[in-house]
């Protein structure tokens, strides 16, 4: 059955139909740039300018960079604040006129790399991390989702959040090369194994297609690979919930 996920960043908005039986987005993707300031009312603006240009009727996913619990955004590291407190579910209900599961950006990913990509058939524990604007974390045990983690923001280094120091935006905004991002990631890959001793590491975002670049300067005990599907698993995993939802 088609569904329509819609990723939610704090940067842009991207949206496609996805084929939950080959766990496959199969339209053509669209990608719009996130409003700012970002309000709620905003975002539900550009979401449903773009829902209406997918032919696809039935219950949508959503994913959104924030702790969500049951449809309510509980935080805004990434966002316009007034995110905080926000029934995110009902607000893109009634701008979009059906059904919405919102769930957390790199939990929507997390799951889509667990049930069709590179934690496929994995058990123990398995820690997916998201790098972009920010770094989302999803925890599995024995294929079982602990959601809202939030290893973006340990304390780390001095920083307040780690994804300051660690995110790809700050490998774009102090201009690092590629050794001395992926030196800073392998740090905080070597505090995670320290705290979880997690089998598997995977890494999603944007980055997961440079995996190749900054693979030689990770020196973790377990394996770390890259997102199968790549930058789509946020789409992908929110068409999930919105069908786990019905
Ligand atoms: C947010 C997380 C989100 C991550 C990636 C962090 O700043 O707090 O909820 O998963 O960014 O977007």
């Amino acid at each position: 059955m088609p569904v329509l996920g819609i990723d939610i960043g704090g940067s842009g908005i991207k949206a496609n139909v996805v084929d939950l039986d080959l766990g496959e987005p199969v339209g053509k993707r669209l990608k719009v740039a996130t409003p700012q300031p970002s309000t709620p009312e905003a975002v539900a603006g550009a979401v449903a300018d773009l829902v209406k240009r997918f032919d696809v009727d039935g219950p949508i996913g959503c994913t959104f960079p924030a702790v969500v619990l049951d449809g309510v955004t509980m935080t805004a590291a990434n966002v316009d604040e007034s995110w905080i407190g926000t029934d995110a579910a009902a607000l893109f209900r009634e701008a979009l006129g059906r059904p919405v599961t919102v769930v957390n950006d790199a939990d929507a990913a997390g799951l889509a790399e667990m049930s069709y990509g590179a934690g496929k058939g994995r058990e123990g524990v398995v820690i997916c991390l998201t790098f972009g604007t920010g770094i989302g974390s999803a925890l599995f045990t024995h294929g079982v989702l602990v959601p809202n983690t939030e290893f973006g923001h340990l304390h780390f280094r001095g920083f307040e959040s780690v994804e300051d120091w660690a995110a790809a935006s700050a490998r774009d905004r102090e201009k690092l090369s590629w050794e001395e991002w992926g030196s800073r990631v392998d740090e905080y890959l070597r505090y995670l194994e320290r705290i979880f001793t997690p089998d598997l590491m995977i890494i999603g975002g944007g980055v997961s297609r440079r995996f190749d670049q900054f693979a030689d300067y990770i020196h973790t005990r377990c394996e770390v690979v890259p997102a199968k599907l790549r930058n789509e698993a946020g789409i992908v995993g929110a068409a999930m919930a919105a069908a786990a939802a019905k």
